[in-house]
């Protein structure tokens, strides 16, 4: 499966069949994460047959037999919540291209003592639920239009459509998509954020971010200002 096949095929799973994941698996993510946490400079860990943390919650998302997730955790920075959302991004279509599904969770879970570490100048941005889904029926999320998240316009060149068309699949918190990606000629993109009471565009703009790199294909262009 390639990276946008990953992307074109994931929706948030919150539940899963209650088995643990399989020798093979948790040794491709644990390589995996210590890959990302080099490249992003994070140190994302991956919890396994933990029970605790998804217990007990009743409102937004209802959860069940999460017994694994990772929670990606670094060191405080301005960047560091665009950078959790562009290198969880990539962990979770890792994740999904080894045969996982998963859900960024920002609010509704514990923070469980010992299952962890967070170092004294750490902070915990967010945690990913993995396993192996309970059903594969999944509905896809309502999506924006390209000219509400970009200068789209009929003239633009074939891999910006392309780029703003994986953004509008990344995963946003309560699905807002509260991201902008300005198209400036010939080969540049800058991408942005708009605001929202419910917080979380910086790591949602990081998450667009790595899907509209795949869409769009790397070589082609070249951010400006990215807050990476
Ligand atoms: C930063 C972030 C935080 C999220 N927090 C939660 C959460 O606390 N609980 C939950 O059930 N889903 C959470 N989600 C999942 C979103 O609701 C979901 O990605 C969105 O509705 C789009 O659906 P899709 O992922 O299936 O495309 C979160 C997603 C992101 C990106």
């Amino acid at each position: 499966m390639t990276e946008l096949e990953a992307l074109q095929s994931r929706h948030s799973v919150r539940k899963y069949q209650d088995r643990p994941l399989d020798a093979i698996a948790v040794d491709a993510l644990q390589k995996e994460i210590a890959k990302l946490n080099k490249e992003g400079n994070l140190n994302m860990q991956l919890v396994l047959n933990e029970r605790k943390a998804f217990k007990g919650f009743l409102s937004y998302g209802s959860f069940s037999n999460v017994s694994n997730y990772v929670m990606i955790v670094g060191k405080k920075s301005d960047s560091l919540e665009y950078r959790a959302g562009y290198y969880g991004e990539k962990f979770v279509l890792f994740a999904q291209s080894i045969g996982l599904n998963t859900c960024f969770v920002g609010l509704t879970y514990k923070k469980i003592d010992g299952a962890f570490e967070v170092g004294s100048d750490e902070k915990v941005v967010l945690c990913v639920a993995i396993g192996y889904g309970e059903a594969d029926g999944y509905r896809s999320h309502k999506i924006k239009r390209p000219d509400q998240v970009s200068n789209l316009t009929p003239a633009s060149p074939e891999w910006f459509k392309k780029g703003v068309e994986a953004a509008l699949l990344a995963p946003t918190a309560i699905n807002q998509q509260k991201f902008y990606f300005e198209y400036i000629p010939e080969d540049k993109v800058k991408p942005g954020k708009g605001t929202s009471l419910a917080g979380y565009t910086k790591i949602d703009l990081g998450i667009a971010m790595y899907n509209f790199e795949i869409g769009a294909g790397r070589e082609n262009f070249q951010w400006i200002d990215s807050p990476l």
